[in-house]
């Protein structure tokens, strides 16, 4: 594939950067996954705008404006084969001279962007759903900023791949935070529940998609905390991210979820938010 390096395209195989650099020595730095259908990106205003946040909130000026990184996205896609995409986009502090936790003085951030064929999921895994386990979240507590520095997220999905599952579940103090890499809804009683936005999770832009759906559709819905008593009790559970979409998970710790089948507010929104990823960007 076509990568994007600190102003220069070229195939990623040749891509090359300094190991002085932040985000290798310490992961210090921000990014965005942007999903592509039909060669446009979907939410790509929000995905920026939360670019933007967590840029702030770790003190790295932000290299491009929203008219400059729609820029580059443009060329991406254009340069590479594939008409629905995965686009990652990486910003880190760079490199310096010397190892130093404290920031450099002349910072020259490193912008990497890179692109995979999207793959959305098979028709069988949708009809079936998928089996999670849970976990403690043992994560720092500025889960809402979408940095680099993901090894513990690395090693909770890990457990799910150990145990043939697809999904790590996060309770922490007793209450669903998120996934490893996605957020977690449950539905109970015909009622849609999603945990409220806090320093604990990500902002899932996927996330904000199914409660817009929701409201659109008069789908009863609350915004509220989830005790893990009722996720494990749940009539159904969904894992959404920007390459899951929205994915049923159907058994958790090797116990069915509801029926052990993929429900039907589940089937409900998925089909929702297929119509408006190709109509809406
Ligand atoms: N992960 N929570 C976590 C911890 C995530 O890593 C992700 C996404 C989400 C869902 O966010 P969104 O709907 O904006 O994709 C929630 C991406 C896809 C990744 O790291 O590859």
């Amino acid at each position: 594939s076509i990568c994007y390096l600190d102003g220069t395209y070229q195939p990623l195989a040749e891509a090359r950067i300094s190991p002085m650099d932040r985000g290798f020595l310490f992961g210090d730095g921000a990014y965005e996954v942007i999903p592509v259908y039909s060669r446009r990106p979907f939410r790509l205003d929000q995905h920026i705008e939360r670019l933007g946040h967590t840029l702030a909130a770790i003190r790295l000026p932000n290299p491009h404006d929203a008219a400059g990184w729609a820029a580059i996205i443009a060329e991406i896609i254009a340069r590479n084969p594939w008409v629905d995409q995965s686009i990652y986009l990486h910003v880190s502090r760079g490199p310096d001279d010397k190892r130093n936790h404290a920031f450099p003085a002349q910072m020259r951030p490193t912008v990497f962007l890179t692109s995979e064929a999207l793959v959305t999921t098979p028709a069988a895994q949708l009809a079936k759903g998928v089996a999670a386990v849970s976990a403690a979240d043992f994560r720092w507590l500025r889960c809402d900023l979408k940095t680099t520095a993901l090894l513990a997220n690395c090693l909770l999905r890990q457990v799910a791949v150990d145990c043939g599952c697809a999904e790590t579940v996060l309770f922490r103090d007793g209450f669903l935070t998120e996934g490893a890499a996605s957020n977690i809804f449950v539905v109970r009683d015909g009622v849609l529940l999603a945990p409220p936005k806090s320093h604990l999770m990500l902002p899932g832009i996927t996330y904000d998609v199914v409660l817009e759906l929701a409201a659109r559709h008069a789908l009863p819905h609350v915004v509220r905390e989830i005790l893990e008593d009722e996720v494990r009790s749940a009539d159904e559970l969904w894992m959404t991210s920007s390459t899951k979409e929205v994915l049923a998970i159907t058994a958790l710790d090797e116990r069915p979820v509801g029926s052990g089948e993929p429900g039907p507010m589940g089937r409900q929104m998925y089909a929702w938010y297929q119509d408006f990823k190709t109509t809406v960007m």
